[in-house]
């Protein structure tokens, strides 16, 4: 039997980049290849669950450059620190990777997250074949490739920042996209123009962009580059954890408690930070419910923000965790739907799953996320901000009762369900690709 192709992977170390391509590579040594995951050390030391526990993927580190107490929610300050640290360091953790099995299962393939496109070309130097995993949807990849035309067509200037606010179309069967709503928008200078140089690196060294999507979601995107391969829905079968926090799965036990199709879960990943007032009419909108509750509570990456509930808050009707084992919970048979940020993570982990969407985004791609799911795939509405805006505590009522009684909604849940699943069985799209990728990387 010919040997399989060993992959370096290394994500971007955020739990919304490595979480993904954990389970990409669960996937991928399901197939029998090799895994060299790379952690940061501070991600590595901070992880609690370790991470998967195939034996074809073995966990390495190298530190990002940052002391421990340095501040990891800065995106320019670690991004500088990586990139002055990292690439140095990586040509040797690979020849001494490749010689612990005296080169005989040497590194194939590098496959980065977005803003590790250093790596690709670290490898590329050596060598080394490179493809990107991209954790975002196919369309924000696509609209950051477009971003030397929109600057040539004047839409936006050369920060990123729309000249006009206007809707447009970047390529047919897209969904209509505001210019305020751009990924990219609110951002500033320095993470726009990082943005503008790391779409030049991937083009450049990025062979595959792989994507946890399916033709079927983002149908009109795939046009733009003869790089895009959909994989997804990245969904591995097993049970290793791949969070890299620590999951409390009490809830699972309470889940199992509920009526079937009676709780609603909310949860806003991992960057999203709530202004408090408007945590404050969330809790009271839970409680206005009929419903019980789940409802993810995480404390902020950086302490910088502690949430205190409302005085006038019951939360009897409801259970709060920390941290919960999502894709677990997604598909339990008690669950009714999802309020959500709308990150593309839980965006696909809730299609695969059949759950209506309530939707709440708050940054970066999450509006454009959610215009497929309510405009294109039709499986939920969305949370309308008030004249301050505000989602309040009846909006919140109004819409979990709205999106429950539409079964339109509930119908275009099963379609989509079913339509993302066929993709991953034997003879699907995202199971041809994974093929082709595996077998490219070999050759
Ligand atoms: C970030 C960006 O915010 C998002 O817009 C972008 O599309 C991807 O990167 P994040 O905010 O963390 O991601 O959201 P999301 O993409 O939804 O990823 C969250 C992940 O955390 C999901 O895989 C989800 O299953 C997991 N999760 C969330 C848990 O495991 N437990 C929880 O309690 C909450």
């Amino acid at each position: 039997m010919s040997i399989l192709p060993h992959f370096l992977v290394i994500p971007f170390p955020i739990l919304g980049h490595v979480n993904p391509l954990m389970q990409f590579s669960q996937v991928l040594a399901n197939y029998g290849c090799k895994i060299t995951f790379v952690h940061t050390e501070f991600n590595h030391n901070r992880s609690k669950t370790g991470g998967p526990r195939q034996e074809n993927i073995k966990l390495v580190t190298l530190p990002d450059g940052l002391e421990p107490e340095d501040d990891r929610s800065d995106l320019k300050k670690i991004m500088s620190s990586m990139k002055s640290t990292m690439p140095n360091k990586l040509p040797k953790l690979i020849e001494d990777i490749n010689a612990l099995d005296g080169n005989n299962n040497k590194i194939n393939c590098i496959i980065g997250t977005f803003n590790m496109g250093w790596a690709l070309e670290v490898g590329h130097k050596l060598g080394i074949k490179g493809a990107l995993l991209c954790p975002p949807s196919a369309t924000s990849l696509a609209c950051a490739v477009c971003i030397p035309k929109l600057i040539e067509d004047g839409i936006v200037d050369s920060e990123g920042n729309p000249t006009k606010k206007q809707e447009i179309q970047i390529s047919p069967n897209i969904p209509i996209i505001d210019t305020t709503n751009f990924p990219w928008h609110g951002l500033g200078k320095f993470l726009f123009e990082h943005i503008v140089q790391e779409i030049q690196t991937i083009i450049n060294f990025g062979e595959w962009w792989i994507c946890n999507t399916t033709y079927d979601l983002e149908p009109g995107v795939f046009s733009i580059s003869q790089k895009f391969l959909p994989i997804g829905p990245l969904i591995s079968n097993d049970n290793n954890k791949s969070s890299i926090w620590q999951e409390d799965t009490t809830c699972l036990d309470w889940l199992d408690k509920q009526p079937p199709q009676s709780v609603i879960y909310v949860s806003f990943g991992s960057l999203v930070v709530m202004d408090q007032n408007q945590f404050n009419e969330l809790a009271l909108g839970l409680d206005l419910l009929d419903k019980t509750f789940l409802w993810v509570v995480r404390p902020s990456n950086d302490n910088k923000v502690n949430y205190t509930y409302p005085n006038d808050f019951h939360g009897n009707k409801g259970k709060i965790v920390s941290w919960a084992p999502q894709r677990k919970i997604l598909n339990h048979p008690s669950i009714a739907c999802f309020i959500s940020h709308c990150g593309w993570n839980s965006t696909i982990e809730g299609v695969h799953a059949g759950v209506p969407f309530l939707c709440w985004p708050f940054i970066a791609d999450q509006f454009l996320n959610k215009s497929y799911i309510c405009d294109v795939w039709k499986i939920g509405l969305e949370l309308e901000k008030d004249d301050n805006g505000f989602i309040s505590r009846h909006e919140i009522r109004k819409k979990v009762d709205q999106v429950l009684g539409d079964d339109d909604i509930k119908t275009m849940c099963l379609k989509m369900k079913k339509i993302t699943i066929n993709n991953i069985e034997e003879g699907g799209q995202s199971s041809h690709n994974l093929k082709k990728f595996i077998s490219w990387a070999n050759y």
